[in-house]
This record gives C-alpha cells, structure tokens and sequence, in this order.
C-alpha cells in the first residue's frame, strides 16, 4: 500500500458555500476532494451533477474523486469528464458491461475506479483488474453520510489488497472512517480513504484540518 491519500467527502460540507468548503479542506492538508454523485434511483438519495462539478473544478487544485452511485452510469461519463474530473468510480453493480465501461472512462482521459457494494463479492473485479485504476470498497450501504462503518468489510480489503497484487491500483474504503476505524482499514491494506463526517464535523477550517490530521495519525 502507498502512502494514505484521505479524500473527504463534500456530501458533509455546506452546499451554499461549496467552493470555499472545497478551498479550505485543500488549505488543511486534504489529498483529493471526493464528490458523492447519487441519482435517486442507483440510490436512495440526489445530489449534485456534472455542472456543479465544472463549478467546482476553479476552486479545486488537487485530485476531483467523482464517486457515482447512479445507474446507468455511461450516458453521464463524457460530462463528468468534460466537466475536469480526474478519477470516475463506478459502481460494479450499475451496469451490465463493467470492462466496456472502465475502457470507456479511461478513453475520456480520466482514471477508472470500481466500487463494490457492501453485499458484492470482490470476484466481479477479477477479470478486468488491467482496467482499472481504484478499487473503492464501501463500508457503508451506499445513499447517506453520517452511516456505521461495516467491520464485515475488512477482509473483502485484504482480498482486494491481494489481488492487486503489484499493480498501481489504489484501494479506496468509504463510510464510516474515523481515526477509530481508519487504522483497521490501513492494516487491511488501504491507501485511500473517504471521510465526510468525520472531516466535516466542527463547521470550521480549523476543525476540518484537525479531523484530517487525527485520521492521518490514526
Ligand atoms: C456514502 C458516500 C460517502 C459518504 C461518507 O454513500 O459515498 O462518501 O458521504 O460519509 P461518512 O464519512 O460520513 O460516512
Ligand atoms: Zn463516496
């Protein structure tokens, strides 16, 4: 596992005041800045689209992770990637055709992540691992911030972890992170982690840089 990259979660920040939350979690020492994109149907919940995305991009200098818990997700791929994401993590679950569609978003220019559902097996990947650029095993069921994280998910990460293998594929966990869990996930073997609640919680840039730190020193 390479060096732990923390992505927080802007379904926890103030959605009236994006771009500043977004500035100020890069000015506390966040690595990437991950976008929870949710469809009301994929999940039971609606976010933010592709436009609130290019809004965003001005404001962000680092890494934009667009995680979409939408199906079907190809028709919304080219507008993600027009719209400045760097890494587009799919669901294994949304679609029928999981390798045409990593081929698809690397063929926009942008890195291709899987994510897997709490309830799916870390089979589906086998076949497609060459395609892929993040795994994103969720600890969580897919919808909400604020949830428990699922301890049933560890060994699904050291499967995933071995899997891997040597290849530069990054192991990404959601849901749940907090410096109580996030060194659970770290010895499983990731090196990515998403935190919404957990870097959020304060409401201050100060706050925000203390959570980042408690969670890295986890
Ligand atoms: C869950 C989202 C997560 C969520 C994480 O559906 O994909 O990114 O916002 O929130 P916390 O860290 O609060 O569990
Ligand atoms: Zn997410």
């Amino acid at each position: 596992a390479r060096d732990l990259k923390i992505a927080p979660s802007i379904l926890s920040a103030d959605f009236a005041r994006l771009g500043e939350e977004v500035r100020a979690i890069e000015e506390q020492g966040c690595d990437w800045v991950h976008i929870d994109v949710m469809d009301g149907h994929f999940v039971p919940n609606i976010t933010i689209g592709p436009d609130v995305v290019a809004a965003l991009r001005p404001h962000c200098k680092t890494v934009m992770d667009c995680h979409l818990m939408i199906s079907p997700a190809d028709p919304y791929l080219e507008a993600f990637a027009k719209a400045g994401a760097d890494i587009i993590t799919i669901h294994a679950e949304a679609g029928p055709h999981l390798d045409r569609s990593l081929q698809y978003i690397r063929s926009l220019g942008c890195k291709a992540g899987v994510a897997l559902n709490p309830s799916t097996p870390e089979s589906v990947i086998e076949y497609c691992l060459d395609k892929i650029d993040m795994v994103l095993v969720m600890t969580v069921n897919p919808g909400f911030g604020g949830q428990k994280f699922l301890h049933s998910q560890l060994p699904k990460m050291e499967r995933v972890r071995k899997m891997i293998g040597e290849r530069p594929i990054w192991l990404q966990i959601d849901g749940g992170v907090t410096p109580e869990t996030a060194p659970l996930a770290r010895a499983a073997g990731v090196d990515s982690m998403v935190a919404g609640s957990a870097v959020f919680k304060g409401g201050t840039p100060q706050h925000y840089g203390e959570n980042i730190a408690a969670i890295r020193k986890a």
